[in-house]
């Protein structure tokens, strides 16, 4: 049997498959993020533990499989900073991905020339290189103290293998990797004022990282080895689940934010259109992916101020795709990243009329997400991404309107998957599987069961681009009004 472990931002999922990848069962904990001042977001690594230990204890109980463990692989939510001393203990909480206090760093550091030429993305306030700089700005005496920098998923595997040692694919989103050659960079950590020593070893995240400590083996009652695999951060290893890892291989995820992902062949980044370019925890693959912040996050306002849940909002919209209406949604209730990265920016809805309903509204919000999706897609293709058919995934595609509309904005069929599991701790299994047997990724990295394909609507198609033209030309336009 094979584990995964999914760290995530609000909790932590643990996914036991046997040895043919198949699901045997899994436990969930979950945690919370402080925020002590406005923009902070920090989490304490030994809550991590605390709550893998549980899970572990749990699936234990329930699963005698467990006993097999052969092979483990930790996904983690990416770009968060677990600064260590020598002696390997924690300096402070860890700084998570979606703390914001170090964007005076991170603009300061994105101006410098080598950081979007030798990492291929922009330095965004949430990476981990700023966040070192305000380390060193803020907090000099832990700053100085600091003898390694672990993202989430690397603290787990110290803890697991004893060993520092990360993946690519999350290392990738540090701003200290050569992306392109996939290897720590001297002159970005000299420019962060960082050094080589304080990095983690770097390994693919389908190979062996380490293996399981002996103190856990008698612990968690297994005879051993158990490999422990370089593991993935989280998208990179969402990746892996819905067995996206060669050129054309993508999916939408209509979650919280809105994310179209796509594996790559080649290292072809374009920081301008804010795009993420990063490793895979393939070997020898790449992915990028375009950011919305509002996806579903739209939806669930509109049906909040109008007293309605979501699905009621969204059933009354069943059947034939629609025209694009006349009102417009912009979706930047929180900012966007692909294509403006313009934390400042917030939507705005136009062409309001007095006949405007609900439901016009509802449809505006949905082709307005549509819309930001087709941001991302255009800046993917401009990278000559090859995008033939994707697969949607997330809270959202749970709608057959939004799916049909989304398909024909962007012009791609949509594949609706079987339920089942098909997310990051399959991903971070599947790596488990791959460093414990040596098996080649894509054997390991299947496709799910298609449930539905559905294609875009030709005969609506010139209609749905001019509209997108009109979305696209509102942004600057709305922005010079606020
Ligand atoms: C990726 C990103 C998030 C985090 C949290 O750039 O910031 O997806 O990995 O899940």
């Amino acid at each position: 049997t094979f584990l995964g472990i999914d760290l995530g931002t609000s909790g932590i999922r643990l996914l036991l498959i046997d040895d043919g990848g198949v699901p045997i069962g899994s436990a969930e904990r979950s945690y919370h993020a402080s925020h002590p001042h406005p923009g902070w977001s920090e989490q304490n690594p030994s809550d991590w533990i605390a709550a893998l230990e549980d899970s572990i204890a749990e699936l234990r109980d329930n699963y005698p499989q467990f006993a097999a463990l052969r092979g483990i692989g930790v996904a983690g939510h990416m770009h968060g900073a677990t600064l260590l001393d020598n002696s390997g203990r924690v300096l402070r909480p860890c700084i998570l991905w979606n703390d914001t206090r170090s964007h005076t760093q991170a603009a300061h550091l994105d101006a410098k020339k080598p950081f979007r030429a030798i990492s291929g993305n922009i330095v965004f306030p949430g990476f981990t290189a700023p966040k070192l700089e305000w380390v060193r700005e803020n907090e000099p005496d832990i700053f100085a103290k600091t003898a390694k920098v672990l993202l989430p998923a690397a603290y787990l595997n110290y803890y697991l293998t004893g060993e520092y040692v990360a993946d690519m694919s999350d290392s990738a989103g540090t701003s200290w990797l050569d992306v392109g050659n996939r290897t720590w960079s001297n002159t970005l950590l000299s420019a962060g004022n960082m050094r080589q020593d304080q990095m983690p070893r770097l390994v693919e995240g389908t190979d062996e990282a380490g293996r399981l400590r002996r103190a856990l083996l008698d612990k968690w009652g297994l005879g051993g080895p158990v490999s422990v695999a370089g593991g993935a951060g989280d998208n990179a290893a969402a990746a892996c689940g819905i067995g996206a890892q060669n050129e054309g291989q993508g999916f939408v995820s209509l979650g919280t934010s809105g994310v179209l992902l796509s594996a790559r062949d080649g290292y072809h980044p374009a920081p301008e259109t804010a795009l993420h370019t990063f490793c895979h925890a393939i070997p020898g693959r790449w992915y990028q992916m375009g950011v919305m912040l509002s996806a579903t996050d739209s939806l669930n306002w509109l049906a909040r101020i109008t007293g309605q849940n979501p699905t009621e909002l969204t059933s009354k919209l069943d059947g034939n795709l629609k025209k694009p209406g006349t009102v417009r949604y912009l979706p930047y209730l929180a900012g966007e990243r692909t294509p403006h990265n313009d934390a400042e920016i917030r939507g705005s809805f136009t062409g309001l009329a007095t006949e405007t309903s609900r439901e016009d509204l509802t449809r505006a919000v949905l082709e307005g997400v549509a819309f930001g999706l087709r941001d991302s897609f255009e800046a993917l293709a401009a990278t000559n991404a090859k995008l033939d058919r994707l697969i949607a995934i997330g809270g959202g595609s749970a709608s057959r309107y939004w799916i049909q509309l989304i398909a024909t904005t962007l012009g791609v069929p949509l594949s609706l998957p079987k339920s089942g599991e098909f997310g990051a701790a399959l991903g971070a299994a599947r790596l488990g599987i791959t460093a414990a047997t040596g098996l080649a990724a894509n054997s390991v990295m299947s496709l799910p069961e298609v449930r539905e394909t559905i294609d875009p609507d030709k005969g609506l198609t010139s209609t749905f681009d001019d509209a997108y033209q009109k979305y696209s030309s509102a942004y600057l336009a709305i922005k010079s009004c606020q």
